[in-house]
């Protein structure tokens, strides 16, 4: 035990449940005494809680059944009693109508689960890359100490004796297939695509999130870029679940020990870093909620200004994440980062992050590199604002074509999402390269955010060999995916933001240099459009998609719940136990 945690030594909340000679305790002990548990062990030992997201639909999270194994030893090693809790599983490429807006009923699942039940810490196991902020946010807000634990990256195969097939290869092979320049053996691409289990094996969300982990302090170092297939994440497991008793056993760190001010700092220096996902801005800000840490837009922009892309890794680099992972992991990544580290943020390791780069080494300067040698030059991910997005929009910056940083083109505007795939490849609709895409209703509230950010090029420029083009949407884009999209725009078309009041033609202005995103049109004339704007009806008359509706806050804000945001201590009434 270190110093990290010696503030501690909460009482076991568990202790509330059984460790009392009274008919509530009796209650609880005889009930689990049922499932093999004594007297005794219930009465001496720190109770662990397991909570998975596995699922048969859920390739991305499939090993996880297996790895809960290895951490339900881990705790039985370490003297703790685990119980492994199963919650719902939100598999990306199957959920519809996209799997984002169940990533706050999981949070919601999350929270009320680790309340109301009798755990002193928890492990918790997520992969596809809903599962993982949802897990984080509502543990934060359950405030009750936790471990996260990834299923790994899948570990692609080749197609056809080519090139490893993985999702970024999927949206090029995309673009040649419809410039008809391709003679792929679509059939046996598919059949491969996904590997094995485990989640996308580029920098994509799931890669992003679960890297972001070790930067936050929540998931043992060294732990995010080992294959789900690798026997190290086996060990990774036992590992967690024996840490996992220590954390129950002194009540700590809790969560708000761990993600302050300093770990979201290293988290966006992290993101930066290795070109991540767009998305995880949306799902850190949503943390950040969940811990009252005062996160905006601005802070992105702040620390990426100073933060070269230094992983060499796809989409915006070469390589996948098991080269990442060979050329030293997420701590050889914040070794090289360090200067630009809160190198005393505070781990569950029980480690600061500056102790944990201590004895981290970089393997591989081809796909780690220093500093002053990164994969490209310039930011990776940039905020811009302007009178089309007075709250801020996103782009990586690095997966996009330079030529399109300063752009003017006039607008062709798609209403929703069905109306892309109806007239993108349409002659008469008159779009040449110079043209900015824009699809808007594609909003949390609009749509809930689909991942069509990266609109699809018209079929006509793309075989004349244009390859990017400026985009524009309240959507968001996978992780895996690249272009020059400008994402996340605040407010969205849906409750009246801007974009809803673009015709087409409209000329259009970025500057990613100036952070601008300017509507070339007079003000008089929006405030016209705006008068004569009709709010979409909301279609959800009931259930969770209607609370969603109701309660979703913009893309600024992380597109959390506005009642989710905080966290509560046990909440629960005593004189019950
Ligand atoms: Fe599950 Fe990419 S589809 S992480
Ligand atoms: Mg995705």
């Amino acid at each position: 035990m270190n110093d990290n945690e010696t503030p501690h030594k909460r009482p076991l909340r568990s202790a509330r449940w059984f460790r009392k000679d009274d008919l509530p305790g009796f209650v609880h002990r005889s009930t689990l005494a049922a499932a093999g548990w004594s007297r005794e062990d219930l009465m001496t030992r720190p109770v662990v809680g397991i909570l998975n997201t596995w699922s048969d639909m859920n390739p991305c999270n499939l090993n996880l059944r297996a790895l809960a194994e290895d951490v339900r030893t881990g705790i039985l090693e370490a003297g703790g009693i685990p119980f492994e809790i199963p919650l719902m599983s939100l598999s990306e490429n199957i959920i519809k109508p996209t799997s984002f807006p169940f990533r706050n009923l999981l949070a919601m699942e999350v929270e009320e689960t680790l309340r109301a039940h009798p755990f002193d810490a928890v492990v918790l196991l997520g992969g596809c890359d809903k599962t993982q902020p949802a897990l984080l946010m509502g543990a934060a807000s359950a405030r009750i100490p936790f471990l996260f634990l990834a299923s790994g990256p899948a570990t692609p195969r080749s197609a056809t004796g080519g090139q490893l097939a993985n999702a970024t290869g999927v949206w090029r092979l995309v673009d040649q297939l419809r410039a008809g320049q391709t003679q792929c053996d679509f059939a046996a691409f598919e059949s491969s695509v996904m590997g094995t289990v485990g989640h996308c094996a580029e920098m994509g969300t799931a890669s992003s999130m679960s890297a972001l982990c070790e930067a936050l302090g929540v998931a043992l170092p060294g732990s995010s870029m080992v294959p789900a297939t690798d026997r190290r994440r086996n060990q990774l497991a036992r590992e967690a679940g024996r840490r996992s008793v220590e954390l129950a056993a002194v009540g700590g760190p809790r969560p708000e020990d761990i993600l302050d001010v300093r770990a979201f700092d290293n988290a966006i220096t992290l993101l930066c870093a290795v070109g991540g996902s767009t998305n995880c801005i949306i799902h850190l800000l949503a943390l950040a909620g969940r811990v009252g840490v005062p996160l905006t837009l601005e802070r992105f922009d702040e620390i990426g200004r100073k933060v070269p892309l230094i992983a060499n890794v796809q989409p915006a680099g070469e390589h996948l994440t098991e080269r990442l992972m060979t050329a030293g992991g997420v701590p050889a990544l914040l070794k090289v980062l360090g200067p630009l580290l809160h190198l005393d943020a505070r781990t569950v390791d029980g480690r600061t992050i500056g102790e944990i780069i201590d004895s981290a080494e970089v393997l591989d300067p081809e796909v780690i590199r220093p500093l002053d040698k990164p994969v490209k030059p310039g930011e990776t991910l940039v905020v811009v604002k302007g009178n089309l997005a007075p709250d801020g929009a996103v782009m990586k910056a690095c997966a996009a074509d330079p030529k399109l940083f300063r752009h003017r083109g006039r607008a062709v505007v798609f209403e929703n999402v069905q109306t892309i795939a109806d007239r993108i490849d349409d002659p008469a609709l008159g779009i040449d390269e110079n043209s900015v895409l824009i699809l808007r209703n594609a909003g949390p509230v609009g749509a809930a955010m689909p991942e069509w950010g990266m609109l699809p090029l018209p079929r006509q420029l793309l075989e004349r060999g244009v390859r990017d083009m400026l985009r524009i949407s309240d959507a968001r884009m996978s992780g895996t995916a690249y272009g020059a999209a400008v994402l996340h725009v605040s407010p969205e078309a849906a409750v009246g933001g801007p974009l809803a009041l673009v015709r087409d033609g409209d000329v259009i202005e970025l500057d990613v240099a100036e952070r601008r995103l300017q509507l070339c049109v007079d003000p008089e004339e929006l405030e016209r459009r705006r008068q004569a704007w009709q709010p979409p009806v909301r279609v959800h008359a009931r259930g969770y998609r209607r609370l969603y509706d109701q309660h979703v806050e913009q893309a600024h804000r992380g597109c959390d719940f506005d009642f989710l945001r905080g966290a509560d201590a046990d909440t629960l009434p005593e004189g019950l136990f």
